[in-house]
């Protein structure tokens, strides 16, 4: 595990890509938010962290903090190589997040994701992880699709 670098990005876009978080058509926006975070995220507080495996990124975490809150943080992407989901690597990448944000004195972890079936055993993931659900936003992401917001309180761990 380590912090992401500029020539990260590009793999990082492939791989959320193959891990089915966005679609093919976004690998251009995906490559234009890790360069913004490389000129100017990383000075504002975002973070981005990738699990390599054979020299090649095989997961990748980015969160960033919530503005106008006192210490919430948003988890935006987490996304582990699909021959690889299921060995506890998402699990890793996500206690690292954590580890930091408490490293930091920081309060609460928001992560947004999708109630459509797509996402099943992504809402698993984050309820096995402590994440508890804490809003539904109806007709989020597209009519039928809703927003399901997990929420878990850094301190009290
Ligand atoms: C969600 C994700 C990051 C979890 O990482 P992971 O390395 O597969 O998860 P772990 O091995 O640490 O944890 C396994 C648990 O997570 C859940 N899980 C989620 N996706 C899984 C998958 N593809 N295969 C197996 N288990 C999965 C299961 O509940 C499993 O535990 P169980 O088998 O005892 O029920 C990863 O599967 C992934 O990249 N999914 C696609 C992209 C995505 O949904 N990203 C999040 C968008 S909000």
């Amino acid at each position: 595990m380590r912090p992401a670098a500029p020539s990260d990005s590009a793999p990082i876009a492939q791989l959320v890509i193959e891990a089915d978080m966005f679609p093919q058509e976004a690998r251009g926006f995906i490559e234009e938010m890790m360069a913004s975070y490389f000129a100017t995220g990383q000075a504002s507080g975002h973070a981005c962290i990738v699990d390599e495996r054979d020299g090649r990124v095989v997961g990748v975490a980015y969160y960033q903090p919530k503005t106008a809150t006192d210490r919430v943080w948003d988890l935006t992407m987490i996304a582990v190589h699909p021959a690889l989901q299921g060995q506890g690597r998402g699990a890793t990448l996500l206690a690292q997040v954590e580890q930091d944000l408490r490293d930091q004195d920081q309060r609460l972890l928001l992560i947004e994701t999708s109630a459509s079936a797509q996402y099943d055993l992504t809402r698993r993931f984050y309820g096995k992880n402590g994440y508890d659900e804490e809003a539904r936003i109806r007709d989020y992401w597209e009519d039928g699709d809703d927003l399901v917001l997990f929420r878990k309180a850094l301190k009290t761990q």
